[in-house]
This record gives structure tokens, sequence and C-alpha cells, in this order.
């Protein structure tokens, strides 16, 4: 039995089982076809944060696949109301597969090693594995082939940054990020990134002309992550030189721009880019549903 903690766990070619399963289901389900490949199977979702895209992906992905979702939402009291070790314990009787968005990423750890059934982690502090699959799924089927191609990140070294990064690595795909030093990954996950992948090269700067420089997409995200309110004034102050805009983009004229949503347009991405011929956000966002799938079955036929 295999958990989808962090993509930091998967070999380059597990990645791209999940990312073929997810491309020939979204392709037969585009021919109307909804195979029942796992009749029955329930996959309970605990949910310690907002979502639109992971809750609504993962439900439609179970009902397609046959089974069914259960929605636990913070009354169900992760973290709060008994132990994690209980929670996981009991929960794992009940259900086939279970999805957590969790405050700390620690808890998903704990909870998984509890857990008699695989255990997704779909958003931590983190990282965001799921994300990052749909992401790449998104990009190969705008151009084709993208290993050594280049990923470019503006912004905040965060979560969704951790998790391309892994799969960056694990693909043969060059990236460069730009971020403010003080925003920039922790030591800890800068060797991590490098033991995912030795070889792979992040490149870091504080010049977001110089990231983009070359790339096929420019990625961002919000510059204050749930979790982060209480910085918001400095982190809008201190991000605002990232912002992407069409001048960032009249740098790199043929690449796509990317984001994971939720946006929010005039801070991190400008209207006019996140509603361009170049956004391909609309398309990232649906391939949520078709990599929540890849990983779902992918799991499955490990148990
Ligand atoms: N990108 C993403 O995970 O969206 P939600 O927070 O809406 O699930
Ligand atoms: N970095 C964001 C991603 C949301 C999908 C957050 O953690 O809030």
């Amino acid at each position: 039995m295999r958990h989808l903690l962090s993509l930091k766990d998967f070999s380059t070619q597990e990645i791209e089982q999940i990312l073929s399963i997810a491309l020939d289901l979204k392709i037969k389900l585009r021919q109307g076809i909804r195979e029942p490949l796992f009749p029955g199977c329930v996959l309970g979702m605990i949910f310690q944060k907002q979502s639109l895209r992971t809750r609504v992906s993962f439900e439609a992905a179970m009902a397609h696949l046959g089974g069914a979702a259960i929605f636990l939402a913070d009354d169900a009291g992760f973290g709060k109301r008994e132990p994690i070790c209980d929670f996981s314990h009991v929960l794992s009787e009940m259900v086939d597969l279970i999805m957590i968005r969790a405050k700390r990423h620690e808890d998903v750890v704990e909870f998984a090693s509890y857990a008699s059934v695989p255990v997704i982690n779909g958003l931590t502090d983190y990282c965001h594995p799921c994300q990052a699959l749909a992401d790449i799924l998104t990009w190969r089927e705008l151009v084709g082939n993208t290993t050594g191609r280049k990923l470019a990140w503006v912004g905040d070294a965060n979560n969704v940054a951790l998790s391309l990064a892994f799969i960056c690595g694990k693909l043969g795909i060059r990236m460069s990020i730009a971020v403010p030093k003080e925003y920039n990954f922790s030591d800890e996950a800068l060797q991590q990134i490098h033991d995912n992948a030795p070889g792979f090269k992040l490149e870091v700067t504080q010049d977001p002309v110089e990231a983009v420089s070359g790339a096929g997409v420019v990625y961002t995200d919000v510059w204050v992550s749930m979790g982060q309110e209480n910085e918001k004034a400095k982190r809008e102050h201190d991000f605002a030189p990232y912002q992407v805009n069409s001048e960032l983009m009249s740098h790199c004229p043929e690449a796509y721009f990317m984001h994971c949503l939720p946006a929010r347009r005039g801070f991190e991405v400008t209207d006019e880019v996140i509603s361009s011929p170049q956004s391909a956000i609309v398309q990232e966002a649906g391939n949520r549903l078709h990599a929540q799938k890849g990983a779902v079955v992918w799991l499955l036929r490990q148990k």
C-alpha cells in the first residue's frame, strides 16, 4: 500500500504512470466513457481549509469511477476532537481511501502512519502534489514534450512551488524561481529538492525578468496563502515587485501563464495576463479532475 503525501516519495516511472492513467481516463471521458473501475469504493475527504477545485475534482472523480466521496469539514473535529491515531484508525475501517487537506503537514504524516488505506495529501503548508500533477498534465497537452523546458515560478516559494520543484526534478524540467530572499525555500527544503533529483538545478534569483527569460511557463500563486492572513500587509508590500503583468510576460512571449487558483487579480497577477490567450488556468483547473483520477486509480491498484 502506498500514500501520496509528497511527490518526492515517487519515482519518475510512478509519476509517469499516474499521468498516463490521468490522460487515458480524460480521453475516455471525452468519448463519453466513464468506466466504473472501482464500484462502491469510498473516499473520505478531510478539509481543515477551504477548497473549490480539490473538493469538487475528487468528488467528481469518485463518481466517475463508480464510487463515492464523503466530505468531512471542520465539524468532524480533525486534530481537535480526538487523537489523530484514533481518527485515522476509525476512518480507515470505513473507507477505501482518504484525502486530507490539513494545516500542518506533520499531521498528515502522522495520520498516514496509522492509516490502513492509502492517504492523499490534498494540500498542506508544505506541499500540494495533486496540483503539480495537474499542472504537468496541462503543460504536456499544450506543448507535447516538456523535457528540458523551463518553468519559471514568480513569487512565494510556497507549498505549490515545492511540489512543482519535486515534479520538475523527477521529469527533467528546468525550473527557475524569482523570489525575495526571505521567502525562498528553507535550507531543508532546498536539500530535499536536491535529494529528490540529484542533478536537478533549481535556479533562484530575485529578478523576475531573469527567471522568465526562456521559460515555457510562467507560474505564480497568491502572496498570502491560507493560514498566513496575519502577514498580509507585509507580504503584499514585499511581493509587489514580483507581480506577473504584461511587461514581465513580454520577456517570454511564447510562455503560457499558469496559476493553481484561487487568484487575487491585481496582486500576484494582473487581469490582463490571467485573462489573456496565454493563460492556461481553466484547462489547468479542469485537469485537477483527471490528475486526481490518475492518483486514485494508481493508489487503489497498489493495495
Ligand atoms: N488549487 C486548489 O487546490 O484549489 P482549491 O483550494 O480550490 O482546492
Ligand atoms: N498556496 C495556496 C494554494 C491554494 C491552492 C495556499 O496554500 O493557500
